[in-house]
């Protein structure tokens, strides 16, 4: 929804209306986070600067509850989604939220630059209006690690009627922090591409190649060992598979035809849509390293092959401006990615993100919005798969918070309305990855879906001596996981081993697609929010992972946590067979 906002100011009647007298009073306020440090140098008070602005939804607490509801598989409300008007309207902010922040901005001049999206009011104005608007003042600042700099604030202030109207202001005080979840990329990976036979050999089980998939993954590999080799999903049925791309990643066309004429010949020639979201493009010549290519790469040739013959959108969100010089402000990606699905009259029906950034790095508020529009995202009758993560239960137990040692959880694995997936290698049998990111929320409460798994967890498994080092009541993840060590992908044209949760997750939204197909050709609707079902009656058509641990921080010796029966936050319920979640879903036997 985009109207003018001039014609929505006149002649509506305006409450407890904004006067000059009404006082600014700070709404959000960090210290610098780490890795950044501030600069010295001026920022150009004549740049350009997308202000986007949150209402309140109305509805909030009982909307999440109604999230659930058409997510679980024995309420009577399951199944039924809400369609882009209907969730428009059940969570529309009130008149008098969107009546005070315009009269805001006309009072400042910015009427004409400002515009209503759904819930948002986005203002494309300057830096400069950005200060005066905020009465703030905008700084540079540099990421010690990567060296890239960013334009953020360390507070900012809104006059005192408006706090109880607005959830965020962005980008104000959120640094970017976002990577792909990758940790281990070997290039020209000399070995040539494994050739399956069906013949019984001693080293292939059920069409499985133990020897060769013990060490290295394709997708015949994950065919063999998720079984979901002889299921042919539909191309026509309405189904479609998403794979999110940010931080300039592009995902190459030829690539992805050698990577299939090599690993999936049954798929050659199949190529892949592309979304380009806040000016977002998707090059195909590297301009700057093969970086730029490898996270997309892998998760476009991993969930194209998997999900085979599922029609596949790249989304390609750019997080700056174009043209960025060091000083221009980049917008905030999730933000842009998510009300850019939120538009659309359909959004496919699975959607994986390799991306991740540590809960601590993102302030509670954004995170709880960028949440909050996941939900919605799950409303609509989507599945997100997210990774949790590279680093086990956190490398640093000094992040959280310096005066005592905690774990650190990443977000937004941590947010209850995405399915989180944590990584695996190896086969008969298949264990916990050290790397594989698990653990508990400081944000969000442990949602009801998995409350008897992780309190299982806790009484049963949990060593006493290293709870304090967790919030025992936050929300546990992973929720699931899958393979996720030295993948065969094609980067410029050579064979290269990925690793990391960021292949865990194409892998798996690839089997979920599989399945939201074979539910829509019968007649069901697609899963939504997969976690209710995953709990419930999923949790038996998942293979636990009983071996493996992952790795934790320097500070505190023995962290991390071990792969137990059960749920455990290294490996969730543990990793997909298709057969069993088949039967599990619409009842057919494969
Ligand atoms: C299994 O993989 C190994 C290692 O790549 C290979 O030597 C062997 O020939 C494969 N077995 C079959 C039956 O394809
Ligand atoms: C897989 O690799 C692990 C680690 O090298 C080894 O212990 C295990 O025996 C191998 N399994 C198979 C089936 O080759
Ligand atoms: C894949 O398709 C290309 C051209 O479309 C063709 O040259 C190649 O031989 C095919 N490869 C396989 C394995 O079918
Ligand atoms: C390439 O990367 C280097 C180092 O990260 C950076 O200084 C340079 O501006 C980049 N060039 C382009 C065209 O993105
Ligand atoms: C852990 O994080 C804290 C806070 O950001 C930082 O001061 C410290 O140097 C980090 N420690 C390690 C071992 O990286
Ligand atoms: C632990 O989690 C709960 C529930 O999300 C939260 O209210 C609480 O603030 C968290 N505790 C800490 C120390 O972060």
């Amino acid at each position: 929804m985009k109207f003018s906002l001039l014609a929505l100011v006149v002649g509506t009647v305006i409450e407890g209306s904004l006067t000059s007298q009404d006082q600014y009073e700070v709404f959000e306020k960090i210290s610098v986070p780490a890795p950044w440090t501030p600069k010295a140098g001026i920022v150009d008070p004549e740049q350009s600067f997308k202000l986007r602005i949150h209402l309140k939804n109305k509805n909030i607490d009982s909307f999440h509850q109604k999230v659930y509801d058409v997510s679980t598989p024995d309420h009577p409300e399951y199944g039924r989604h809400f369609n882009r008007l209907e969730l428009r309207d059940h969570l529309a902010p009130s008149d008098e939220s969107y009546d005070l922040v315009l009269k805001w901005l006309e009072s400042k001049g910015l009427a004409e630059k400002s515009s209503v999206e759904d819930d948002w009011i986005v203002v494309q104005g300057t830096t400069g209006d950005a200060e005066k608007l905020l009465d703030t003042e905008f700084g540079l600042f540099e990421n010690l690690e990567t060296g890239k700099f960013t334009t953020r604030t360390l507070e900012y202030s809104l006059p005192k009627t408006l706090h109880a109207h607005v959830d965020i202001i962005a980008p104000t005080i959120k640094f970017p922090s976002m990577a792909p979840q990758m940790s281990t990329i070997v290039k020209d990976f000399p070995a040539p591409p494994v050739q399956f036979s069906t013949s019984s050999v001693a080293d292939v089980h059920d069409g499985l190649n133990v020897t060769a998939c013990n060490v290295t993954i394709t997708p015949d590999c994950l065919k063999a060992l998720y079984k979901f080799k002889h299921f042919r999903a539909s191309r026509r049925n309405g189904n479609e598979i998403a794979l999110a791309g940010f931080l300039e990643e592009y995902a190459q066309h030829d690539d992805l035809a050698t990577f299939l004429s090599i690993y999936d010949p049954a798929a050659n020639g199949s190529d892949f849509a592309t979304g380009l979201i806040n000016n977002g493009v998707n090059l195909q010549q590297i301009v700057n390293g093969s970086q730029e290519i490898v996270e997309a790469n892998l998760d476009i040739q991993y969930g194209l092959a998997i999900s085979y013959p599922t029609p596949t959108t790249y989304y390609s969100t750019a997080g700056r401006p174009p043209e960025t010089t060091p000083t221009e402000v980049d917008n905030e990606p999730y933000l842009e990615f998510l009300t850019y699905l939120l538009k659309l009259d359909k959004i496919p029906q699975t959607i994986s993100i390799s991306y991740g950034d540590g809960e601590t790095t993102v302030p509670e508020s954004y995170a709880r919005t960028v949440c909050d529009l996941f939900a919605q995202v799950a409303a609509r009758g989507v599945s997100v798969l997210v990774s949790s993560g590279d680093s086990g239960s956190g490398s640093n137990c000094s992040v959280v918070d310096p005066s005592k040692f905690q774990y650190a959880p990443a977000f937004p694995a941590s947010c209850p309305f995405v399915t989180a997936v944590g990584a695996t290698r190896y086969v008969e049998p298949e264990l916990a990855v050290s790397f594989s990111g698990g653990g508990f929320s400081n944000y969000f409460p442990r949602p009801s879906y998995q409350d008897a798994a992780v309190t299982t967890y806790l009484s049963e498994h949990a060593d006493p001596a290293y709870t304090q080092y967790f919030n025992t009541s936050g929300r546990a993840y992973p929720d699931v996981s899958a393979q996720g060590v030295f993948f065969h992908t094609i980067l410029s044209g050579s064979d290269g081993l990925v690793s990391g949760t960021s292949a865990s997750s194409p892998a798996f939204a690839g089997i979920v697609a599989l399945l939201n197909s074979d539910r829509i050709s019968n007649g069901l609707p697609p899963f939504g929010l997969l976690n209710p079902w995953l709990y419930s009656t999923g949790a038996s058509a998942l293979t636990d992972i009983v071996g493996g641990k992952s790795s934790g921080c320097s500070q505190v010796a023995g962290s991390g946590f071990p792969a137990v029966t059960g749920w455990d936050p290294v490996t969730g319920l543990g990793t997909p067979d298709f057969k069993k979640l088949r039967l599990a879903s619409t009842g057919i036997a494969s």
